[in-house]
């Protein structure tokens, strides 16, 4: 076993503590930034991401570590500090994007294959030298009457794989994201079809990334829950949440596997947290279990800053309270009355 990764792996999933996804792209930070009316400059989405990265009561108590997207990786802040080095100075690790992103499948255009192997090898080299020790790289796989094919599934695992053998081979971490949606237009599914999707995605990846051979004791799963589709008409309680999440992983992760880190995928910021809980609070996990997010974790707090530097303590304030939330729910711990009581 590589111990170097297994560390970083281990330290990513520390319990009490979980990962900040801020690595929207340019397009989706855009998305966000529409909400609060303000423009998607350079120096915006840098403000906007070293006001997370200097919230140090969430920072230095909650959040293991940090995905990156490319630009950022780079940035410095106004004073001339890199963004990373704020990162690190609350002993939180550096990680970045990897994929270049979901596009259609050739001659399929209902699905996607995500792209970004060709020069990997080279960018995870000068990424580790930028201080990056994990990666992450995201499948996506849509639920509709005809979708997923075999033939998708096994393309987007495959393609993890590679991805991640290329990063064990640059002693950088990989985060293994293969999302089964729950937020895209055509979201009608109930729970048990994702179940169904959700158990054969993650048993396909796992074939692909032994068949890469690939050192599980490196690397760190972020899957869906096993949810209903958005646009679902069958609603499913928390505890059925949890309750088909763990049975899913249970059936399909193996041991060795040292974390699993959710992501949130459209859920809302309660639901985020509520269903990190309750699959925690099941007791004889064999991994440690936390939070990935990126929406759930940050939407309050980009409508709070609102561009302005004068809401930076309140939009702070606000973003160390909902991973203090999430360090609860990592640990099972968390309840409603917490929400009102920190
Ligand atoms: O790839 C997706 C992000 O890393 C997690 O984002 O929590 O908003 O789904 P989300």
């Amino acid at each position: 076993m590589n111990k170097k990764l297994n560390d970083v792996a281990q330290m990513m999933v520390t319990p009490g503590k979980g990962i900040l996804a801020a690595d929207e792209s340019n397009a989706t930070i855009a998305k966000r930034f529409n909400q609060i009316d303000l423009e998607c400059s350079e120096d915006n989405r840098r403000n906007y991401r070293e006001m997370l990265f200097r919230s140090s009561d969430a920072m230095k108590n909650y959040i293991s570590g940090v995905i990156l997207y490319d630009e950022t990786i780079r940035q410095k802040s106004e004073t001339g500090e890199y963004l990373t080095a704020i990162i690190q100075e609350s002993n939180s690790l550096v990680g970045i994007k990897v994929d270049t992103g979901a596009k259609p499948l050739a001659l399929d255009n209902s699905q996607t294959i995500t792209e970004g192997l060709d020069g990997l090898r080279e960018r995870l080299n000068e990424y580790y030298n930028l201080g990056a020790r994990f990666a992450k790289w995201r499948g996506v796989i849509e639920i509709s009457k005809d979708n997923p094919t075999p033939y998708a599934v096994k393309s987007n695992a495959q393609a993890l794989a590679r991805y991640a053998a290329l990063c064990q081979e640059a002693n950088i971490v990989p985060i293994i994201e293969p999302e089964v949606l729950m937020d895209s237009k055509n979201s009608i599914h109930n729970i048990k079809e994702c179940e169904r999707v959700t158990t054969w995605v993650l048993n396909t990846v796992f074939q692909e990334l032994s068949d890469a051979d690939i050192e599980l004791e490196g690397i760190i799963l972020k899957p869906n829950m096993v949810i209903p589709g958005k646009f679902c008409k069958e609603k499913s309680s928390s505890d059925e949440i949890a309750e088909k999440t763990l049975k899913c992983l249970k059936e399909t992760v193996p041991h060795a596997v040292p974390g699993i880190a959710f992501l949130s995928g459209g859920q809302n910021d309660i639901e985020a947290t509520r269903h990190l809980s309750m699959v925690n609070s099941a007791s004889n996990n064999p991994w440690n279990i936390t939070f990935s997010y990126g929406r759930a974790l940050q939407h309050k707090s980009i409508m709070t800053w609102a561009g302005k530097t004068e809401n930076i303590p309140g939009a702070q304030n606000v973003f160390s309270h909902r991973a203090k939330m999430n360090s609860f729910a990592s640990l099972g711990k968390w309840n409603f009355n917490l929400e009102n009581n920190d």
